[in-house]
């Protein structure tokens, strides 16, 4: 346990540990000092918001409480009129180059930028004269980049280091011109940007959002088609934070309820898409395994994980399993089985799927995601945009009974597939079928608890019937390189390999509600250490309430091998379920030249 010492904030004693910063010290004690550009513990410190500045003894003028460290006997003051017209005017500078257009931007209401303008009583436009000339990039189907709201915090730069080491996003021109852009401020589209939103998780502003289709949801309800929507595993642990619950509640008979209400024709989870690709895949592994195919094979599931490989190892494209993430699956189906048996026109379908992700938005829009003209899915929505549609109707959320998804076609799902959501649950709900295949048995016990957790890398022995499997989990392409270059290497121990894009897997998605600390005065101080454990924990106690927790014994997935596809990784199976990849160039041909 580290040291303690004493100090003093306000005028009165505190112990607090040795080596934390002032910001830390006050949290901890009681104390609400404005921040923006810090996040996350250490992962961003530049300390080049200065709207955290406090008075302490020891130190020559005003300091930043969010790098500066605390010491013995130290006394800080927070609320002097020094500091608190410090704090004031740093926030009214970073507002004088601000567009200031907050009640047209999307993140209105979840601003850090206009709550610390609260917090430090900035009202007024002091500062007038030239603002910075400003990029607006919406290219993407997913992210879209608009400087002028930029504060130049950082935080978005550091997260694409510390997540991927890939360093898209960097500070651009110099001084007064300095943006936030991928290299030579091109769109994300033309760079090779994963659009995996971690870098809008972290934005205090709307400098980055995803791009929203709520729009195209209303255009195709007003057309009359018939709208089915699914709910990916990770949206049902952290759709309940945007409505006050406590981190980890899972609300999914909730979200049912109001996803009913919104008047969507059908509900359905993408658990049974889930399910669905479990059993391609792991029919695909024992192929490869018994044909003496490209081992290790590794897992597709992950839109962002998709691009970085086609970036990054386009020579390793072989070693992808070939099939298609579960909600492009289920998109498939019900253009198809589900169209079929609903006498329905696949034109008249339009399929809408909640992802905790901003790169399924770009992964539907693939050319290998449709069939004859008709695409597998129509529109995205990310966990934010569920909950602005939630409240835009007036639902409230937290009243709702639990209701059940619909029970036909595609209406059951196991235990095996909710857990997909978290880093190793695509590789274990993998080896309770891969188990079964080859032993005929169910594993025992279910759980394979050695691929789970929080950590970036993994890797288990896992024993089926006297053979040993070596297999690794990797989440953040920072982790992925590893396993990537054993394999470049000709060095890779293992069989079968999990990668998740976003670190922990897709309950960290850059679609789900932003964690930040002032949107969430009543948690605890370890949030940001936690967050993603406690989400993974609601899926991982919805897997275990499942009657059903193997993918090959949901019935319906049954049935539809029996009724439609015949059997996993047969001719129409591949037709639907399955895909191609293809490398791509990281700094292509400008087309769209941003200002
Ligand atoms: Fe301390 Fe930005 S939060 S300088």
């Amino acid at each position: 346990m580290a040291k303690l010492i004493n100090i003093k904030i306000e005028g009165h004693p505190y112990q607090v540990e040795e080596g934390l910063t002032i910001l830390e010290a006050a949290r901890k004690c009681g104390y609400e000092i404005p921040s923006l550009c810090t996040f996350n513990k250490g992962e961003c410190s530049l300390a080049s918001c200065r709207v955290c500045l406090v008075e302490a003894t020891g130190a020559r003028g005003l300091v930043a409480s969010c790098v500066y460290p605390v010491n013995e006997g130290m006394e800080i003051t927070i609320s002097s009129p020094k500091a608190t017209a410090a704090r004031r005017a740093s926030v009214e500078l970073l507002l004088s180059n601000h567009s200031k257009d907050c009640q047209q931007c999307d993140k209105n209401g979840k601003c850090e930028l206009l709550y610390v303008a609260q917090l430090t009583g900035a009202r007024d436009n002091k500062f007038v004269g030239a603002k910075t000339e400003t990029t607006l990039d919406q290219v993407t189907p997913s992210i879209v980049r608009d400087t002028s709201k930029c504060i130049l915090c950082g935080r978005c730069v550091a997260r694409c280091v510390a997540a991927h080491g890939t360093g898209i996003l960097g500070f651009e021109n110099r001084g007064f011109n300095t943006i936030v852009a991928p290299a030579g401020n091109r769109s994300f589209a033309e760079s090779p940007c994963l659009l995996c939103g971690q870098c809008v998780n972290v934005c205090p502003t709307g400098a980055l959002m995803e791009k929203s289709e709520i729009d195209k949801l209303d255009a195709a309800k007003a057309q009359g088609k018939f709208v089915v929507v699914q709910t990916a595993p990770a949206v049902r642990a952290a759709l309940g934070e945007e409505f006050g619950l406590p981190v980890g509640t899972p609300v999914t008979g909730k979200m049912v309820a109001a996803l009913k209400r919104l008047g969507f024709n059908r509900v359905y989870d993408t658990n049974f898409g889930a399910d669905l690709t479990i059993m391609e895949e792991a029919t695909e592994l024992l192929n490869r395994i018994k044909n003496k195919g490209t081992l290790p094979m590794i897992t597709s599931c992950s839109p962002g994980w998709i691009n970085y490989a086609e970036y990054y190892y386009p020579e390793q494209l072989g070693h992808l399993s070939s099939c298609k993430s579960p909600h492009q699956m289920q998109g498939a189906i019900i253009k198809s089985y589900f169209a079929q048996q609903n006498n329905l026109d696949p034109k008249d379908i339009f399929v809408v799927s909640i992802m905790p992700c901003t790169a399924k938005k770009f992964e539907k829009e693939r050319p290998q995601m449709e069939k004859d003209g008709i695409k597998d899915v129509d529109c995205v929505l990310t966990t934010r945009e569920l909950a602005k549609l939630i409240k835009r109707s007036g639902i409230n959320f937290t009243k709702l009974p639990d209701e059940e998804y619909d029970q036909d076609i595609m209406g059951a799902y196991t235990g095996a597939a909710v857990i997909f959501g978290a880093t190793g649950g695509v590789m274990e709900a993998a080896l309770r079928t891969a188990y079964f295949a080859l032993t005929g048995k169910e594993s025992k016990p279910i759980e394979f608890k050695a691929v789970r957790g929080m950590e970036g890398l993994k890797e288990a022995d896992i024993d089926i019937a006297g053979t040993v499997v070596k297999v690794a989990v990797a989440s953040g392409m920072r982790n992925a390189k590893v396993l990537l270059d054993q394999i470049k290497e000709g060095k890779s121990p293992y069989t079968f390999i999990e990668i998740m894009c976003c670190p922990g897997g897709c309950v960290n998605g850059g679609g789900q509600p932003y964690i930040k600390k002032v949107f969430m005065p009543n948690e605890d101080d370890d949030i940001y250490e936690t967050y993603r454990e406690k989400r993974a924990q609601a899926l991982y106690s919805e897997d275990e309430r499942q009657a059903i927790r193997q993918s090959h014994n949901n019935p319906q997935i049954k049935e539809l091998y029996a009724k439609f596809l015949g059997e996993p990784n047969s001719h129409l199976a591949h037709e639907l379920l399955h895909t191609t990849y293809a490398g791509r160039v990281r700094f292509p041909e400008q087309k769209h030249v941003l200002k």
